[in-house]
């Protein structure tokens, strides 16, 4: 069977990413707008050195069997790796990478966007225009949260959880953090540490960008909501950290005043409870969705291909 070109694009990239790989290899890009299937990717990273994945590619045995030894390289297009099983990626000696830092900014102003949209209940007031149902302005009509002075609470102090917390000084709320350390206050832009529960006892809006991993999946369960003060809201930037059914629950009972999600468990799939509520703001994963951020991934992805394959360090590592 002949070798196929090195490098293997699994989905189409930001414009003039992938001619910053097809400058130094061959490249097969599946340019189709559509997600590969799973047998369909399964053949075709038969025999690559390199693939630029999507967080909706599972990268397993099966995967790496598929691709063979010759790989070298799985670069993920993304900052988060759920995807990825990194401990079977490193049996084999497979180079595993991911694109942090260069999403932060466009995450950021993404949670500031679901936060005002929740809190402003902009989701309603156009849904309300769009269906042609008539509408006065009265003095109770619509009646959103104001921010200022408004305890923020962020859940997860990474960069994104940073840039999150400075904005926050531009609408005058008081910012609490709880991260699994407690940050230098040079880092923590101004923000209290607070164990987690308290944290939540003590946040009327809650922003969620810690990472997904296995000791964070449904931290936000149904118990923990009800911690937050009644008429709390959420903001969700990270998948499968809040239970999406405990949060619907939540703001079906009338405990939360709105929600905000940008991302869900099962994609592209949401659940018909969060669909429900009137007071969710459901975003398709739309964080890192501009097109300078998406350039700025494609681009670290390709870095790192470029190193890896020419025999030098992946700039951004991820390991077991
Ligand atoms: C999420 O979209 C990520 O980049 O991990």
């Amino acid at each position: 069977m002949s070798t196929p070109p090195p490098v293997l694009v699994t989905r189409r990239l930001a414009p003039g990413v992938i001619e910053r790989l097809t400058a130094h290899h061959a490249v097969t890009c599946h340019d189709t707008g559509e997600e590969m299937e799973r047998a369909e990717l399964l053949a075709a990273v038969r025999g690559r050195r390199a693939v630029l994945t999507t967080l909706n590619n599972r990268v397993d045995a099966d995967f790496l069997d598929a691709a063979g030894p010759q790989l070298e390289i799985v670069a993920n297009h993304a900052v988060g790796y759920h995807n990825i099983d990194l401990a079977a990626c490193a049996e084999r000696g497979v180079v595993v990478t991911n694109t942090p830092g260069v999403l932060t900014t466009a995450t950021a102003e993404m949670a500031w966007a679901l936060l005002l949209a929740a809190t402003r209940r902009l989701g309603e007031g156009e849904r309300l225009l769009r269906s042609g149902t008539p509408w006065t302005w009265a003095p109770t009509f619509l009646l959103g949260l104001e921010l200022a002075g408004t305890p923020l609470g962020v859940l997860g102090m990474g960069r994104i959880g940073r840039a999150v917390a400075r904005r926050a000084h531009a609408f005058d709320m008081p910012v609490s953090y709880h991260n699994r350390r407690e940050l230098p206050p040079e880092e923590a832009e101004g923000a209290d540490w607070k164990p987690l529960e308290e944290l939540l006892a003590t946040s009327t809006v809650l922003v969620v960008t810690c990472p997904l991993t296995a000791g964070t999946r449904h931290l936000l369960d149904a118990r923990r909501l009800a911690l937050l003060p009644r008429g709390a809201v959420v903001v969700s930037m990270t998948a499968g950290v809040v239970d999406e059914e405990a949060l619907a629950a939540a703001l079906e009972s009338g405990a939360l005043f709105a929600a905000a999600v940008d991302n869900f468990e099962h994609e592209p799939a949401v659940p018909p409870a969060l669909l429900a509520q009137e007071r969710a703001v459901l975003a398709p994963h739309l964080g890192s969705a501009t097109v300078r951020t998406r350039q700025a991934m494609g681009g670290l992805a390709v870095d790192n291909i470029l190193a890896v394959l020419a025999g030098g360090e992946p700039l951004t590592p991820l390991k077991p």
